[in-house]
């Protein structure tokens, strides 16, 4: 099974529409030759449109940062799938750690967003991943479990089959310190044993499981070599736009 690999950036709460727009007027320059893999950009909500539009006739995909589950009404703040789609998002990350950590996002919430990003045809980016403590409590393999299976209950095979998993250690994340290729592949093995379990063989081997967690350009190589990265979800070193084209560019 080939999977396509898949690089996105996810900016964060990251970059004025001002910003956005050089940034990507100078990512597409770099990056307008790579046809082998799937470039993503997640700006914050206020750049989306204006990235979108910027980057219509390129390589590079849009992504958004979360999306919210009801379809209309009164949710303040809230933006829904339609709405998402409408400025032509094709990707947006769930459940990321800092949407727990901060927002109080749950498995259970994870799970409804990520319905409502398929209905409207939307990919789901979903995040996974154990904290310090859990790790350093052998938990690693429980939480990961229970992130997988709550978060992404009651979907068909057929629906599962859309969606990428991006397996991101909290301890990692804006840390300096990523996971070991070894650990990472590790992590990705033990997902895609669970797929196996949930579904079947030949879907546990088609998902694209993303790694982040301190992604650099000096380790992306190492860590594209393991059998099961597919990819990577990039947050500080994608920010600079040559960084995130060397990271792409592995
Ligand atoms: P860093 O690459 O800054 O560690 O962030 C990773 C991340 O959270 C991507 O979603």
């Amino acid at each position: 099974m080939t999977r396509k690999p898949l690089i996105a950036g996810n900016w964060k709460m990251n970059k004025t529409i001002g910003e956005a727009i050089s940034y990507v007027k100078e990512l597409r320059e770099f990056v307008e030759d790579i046809h082998n893999r799937e470039i993503v950009v997640c700006p914050p909500f206020t750049a989306l449109s204006a990235v979108g539009a910027e980057i219509k006739t390129s390589n590079i995909a849009l992504g958004a940062q979360d999306v919210y589950w009801e379809k209309k009404g009164s949710f303040t703040s809230a933006v829904s799938a339609e709405m998402l789609k409408e400025i032509g998002v094709k990707y947006v990350i769930i459940g990321h750690s800092e949407r727990r950590q901060f927002f109080d996002e749950t498995n259970e919430t994870v799970n409804k967003k990520v319905k409502a990003a398929l209905e409207n045809g939307l990919t789901p980016i979903v995040c996974i991943g154990e904290s310090e403590e859990e790790r350093e409590d052998e938990e690693t393999e429980n939480v990961i479990e229970e992130q997988l299976k709550n978060g992404l209950m009651d979907l068909t095979k057929e629906q599962f089959l859309r969606l990428v998993i991006a397996y991101e250690p909290v301890w990692a994340i804006g840390t300096g310190k990523n996971a070991t290729p070894e650990e990472a592949e590790e992590a990705h093995i033990f997902i895609r044993k669970l797929i196996a379990e949930m579904f079947d063989e030949e879907t546990a081997s088609s998902i694209r499981i993303l790694y982040g967690g301190s992604v650099k350009p000096d380790i992306i190589k190492e860590l594209m070599a393991k059998e099961n990265i597919d990819g990577a979800l990039v947050g500080g070193a994608s920010l600079d736009a040559r960084q995130f084209s060397d990271i792409i560019k592995f």
